[in-house]
């Protein structure tokens, strides 16, 4: 089978969940505050998956027996089940049964714990609907001697359910994860005599195949917690109130008991990104493939199964975030869609840091002190210019951007300019040859056509180059060269200030390619110019929010938008409805204004609402043409125009109404025009009651794919 088989196997089915653990060792902590750390910690990677959310803590404190005034042993320690609570929905509905169920357990809130092992789990269901009973933890047997969450998909599970099944074992959901649970008890109960947590985690991993991150709790390893991963990411997060490093050996810490670290105290989070962690600690491992994290007596050993001795722990680099709570919080914004629109204008400077001289070079001579300068691909320049084509792919927004580029690319690069859909170059299994330049461009780093067509390609031997928003993310490790967008932390679904970064990263990308062309060098100064005023033009088209939350208000009831646009802005139509689709839930349509006599022409009449893209570039006289040709027909224009366009001012007298917003150059416009459409997108959904940060059937990296 071969590598893209098996890596298309891999995806297939990798589900886009959000898993989290909060661990505490000689650290006092009453059961709210435990049970807030779980909640906070899912809401924070709601974004992953919202269709149903489960959380398992221990209910007496695993080290310590619980004793009455009297110091009577009211429950022993460690051995009882943990306290389970799985809901379909959101993790607010979560919040309330598991109030319900505290309640109705007679536990109390303030109970005090000083050791705790909780596990939580929010879920993007694509194996089994979401219900209550395909919701994680998912348990061994009744009593809940093993209890899992698992991000990722088991693409063995149905041979290993079925020998399960045939061992006599008992299942109660249609999920994968269910046999991981199952496999561990098979494990232990078949133990000549008892061995370490991740010992036995170890021997679990060897039957799994697939992508998958797992935290396991089990009643018979009171107060430790083990995670192993592959494929699917993981962090940890350490909060050590004791200086030095609390990474141990396999030996040490299972010999050490809880003897040696007694006055010692650790709380640990362990979460599928950064973002559920960042809030409580910046200090962090990053886990990689293979890796088994054992958190145990207040201390962590990480060791690889793919070590010579997996009892040897493996060292792991201590890293500090380079993010801020804030870039996680919605700072004052009510949704995270808003915040990130508004952020646009530092996103964008962010994009550009360290990258552009926008200041003109007086004197000298300007080849040698390049204006850009993107350090990722300063090695494969040149075989990117050489190259046989420059093919750019990617899914959803991120081919919206790559398409709003294009035209720059070829005009400064003189080269063919390929735009592929992911999904669709694997469908047909496009050639790629040697000679290629293949560009991934993804907010994520994780989306699965995406991956998969960088494994396409990069099995054929093109240079593959990637651009993301995320560090560390899977395209940003697979790709040969690349660079990062450096827009921040994007949490609502619908991408705004990628894309707006992702154009502009594109075009740093064409004005390096080209910076040795005499002929393009004026050209190319306009557009570095320009990216020094772009900030400042987005922020003042941000002004047009009070305007597009009336036009919202007006066009509340509509079925359907229609977008025309030509050029570059082609692609701002197709942004403008994929936004209006996702988010407002309204059918819309981007339409290449050239093909509109070839059909969508038909459509057009005084009761459907237009919305005509026409600044000023190369195309503005065609455009001027295809707003005479829809008014013929009794059209309801909304014209996005440059300010001071007195060839569009002269519509308004026809009922015409302008979206007027700054005026920069053709190649940066996309950038400016998007602003006011992704507005009217945002103010549709609040006014039409919709999910804004979560829309419905959506999540914010799509890491499952139909197989190729
Ligand atoms: C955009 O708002 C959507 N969330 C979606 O189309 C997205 O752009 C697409 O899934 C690609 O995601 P990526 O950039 O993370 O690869």
């Amino acid at each position: 089978m071969s590598l893209l088989n098996i890596f298309a196997l891999l995806i297939q089915h990798a589900v886009m969940c959000g898993i989290f653990a909060y661990y505490t060792y000689n650290v006092k902590k009453d059961l709210k505050q435990v049970l807030d750390n779980l909640f906070n910690g899912l809401k924070r990677l709601e974004y992953r998956g919202y269709d149903s959310a489960g959380i398992a803590v221990d209910a007496v404190d695993p080290l310590m027996s619980l004793s009455a005034a009297d110091g009577s042993i009211l429950e022993e320690n460690g051995t009882s089940s943990p306290l389970i609570v799985k809901e379909v929905g959101k993790v607010s509905q979560l919040e309330k049964l598991t109030t319900e169920t505290i309640a109705k357990h007679h536990l109390e809130l303030d109970r005090l714990f000083q050791n705790q092992v909780g596990i939580a789990h929010t879920r993007w269901a694509t194996h089994g609907i979401p219900s209550v009973v395909n919701s994680h933890p998912h348990i061994s047997d009744p009593s809940a001697q093993f209890t899992v969450v698992h991000n990722g998909i088991i693409t063995n599970y149905k041979m290993l359910k079925d020998f399960l099944l045939k061992q006599g074992e008992q299942f109660t959901s249609d999920t994968d994860t269910e046999v991981i649970p199952k496999l561990c008890r098979f494990v232990y109960d078949r133990l000549s005599e008892k061995v370490p947590f991740p010992k036995l985690v170890m021997e679990v991993m060897k039957k799994l195949e697939g992508a998958y991150a797992v935290l396991v709790k089990s009643v018979h390893y009171p107060g430790e917690l083990v995670a192993c991963k592959r494929g699917s990411p993981m962090i940890l997060g350490v909060r050590e109130n004791t200086s030095g490093q609390r990474q141990t050996s396999f030996k040490q810490l299972h010999e050490a008991g809880d003897k040696k670290w007694r006055d010692e105290a650790i709380e640990c989070w362990v979460a599928s990104d950064a973002s559920a962690v960042v809030e409580h600690t910046k200090r962090v491992i990053v886990l990689e493939d293979n890796d088994v994290l054992h958190l145990a007596s207040g201390g962590y050993g990480i060791y690889n199964t793919e070590q010579h001795d997996v009892e040897e722990a493996v060292p792991r680099v201590l890293l500090t975030l380079q993010m801020e709570v804030e870039q996680i919080m919605k700072g004052g914004y009510e949704h995270y869609m808003q915040k990130e629109i508004h952020e646009q204008p530092e996103s964008l400077l962010q994009t550009m840091s360290g990258r552009v001289k926008f200041q003109r070079q007086a004197v000298g001579n300007p080849y040698l002190s390049p204006r850009i300068k993107l350090g990722g691909f300063a090695e494969s320049a040149h075989t990117i210019k050489t190259s046989r084509r420059l093919m750019f792919i990617a899914c959803g927004t991120s081919y919206h951007a790559c398409l709003a580029s294009r035209q720059t690319l070829e005009e400064l690069c003189d080269m063919p300019v390929v735009l592929e859909l992911a999904s669709d170059l694997l469908d047909r299994r496009c050639p790629i040859f040697r000679d290629d330049a293949c560009v991934f461009v993804s907010q994520s780093g994780e989306t699965a056509d995406t991956l998969m067509a960088l494994e396409y390609a990069k099995d054929r031997g093109a240079l593959c180059v990637g651009i993301t928003n995320t560090v560390g993310s899977a395209i940003s490790r697979l790709t040969h060269c690349g660079m990062h967008l450096n827009a921040g932390y994007e949490i609502g679904v619908a991408s705004t200030k990628a894309y707006t970064s992702m154009i502009v990263s594109i075009t740093m990308m064409a004005l390096q390619l080209s910076e040795d062309s005499i002929g393009k060098r004026e050209k190319r100064d306009q557009i570095i110019d320009e990216l020094g005023q772009l900030p400042g033009k987005v922020r003042s088209a941000l002004m047009l929010d009070e305007m597009m939350m009336q036009l919202a208000l007006q066009l509340k009831e509509e079925h359907s938008l229609m977008f025309f646009a030509r050029g570059r802005n082609y692609a701002t139509a197709l942004e403008a409805a994929l936004k209006a689709k996702e988010v407002a839930l309204i059918h819309s349509e981007g339409i290449l204004a050239g093909e509109m006599k070839h059909g969508p022409l038909a459509l057009v009449d005084e009761k459907l609402p237009i919305i005509v893209i026409a600044t000023k570039d190369g195309m503005h006289k065609k455009m001027d043409s295809v707003i005479q040709q829809l008014l013929a027909r009794a059209a309801k224009l909304l014209i996005v125009c440059n300010e001071g366009d007195e060839v569009m001012t002269a519509y308004e007298k026809q009922g015409c109404q302008l979206i007027k917003v700054p005026e920069t150059v053709d190649a940066l416009q996309p950038v400016i025009n998007i602003i006011p459409l992704q507005l009217l997108s945002y103010h549709l959904t609040i006014i039409r009651g919709h999910n804004v940060d979560q829309p419905r059937n959506l999540a914010k990296a799509v890491t499952t794919s139909e197989e190729h």
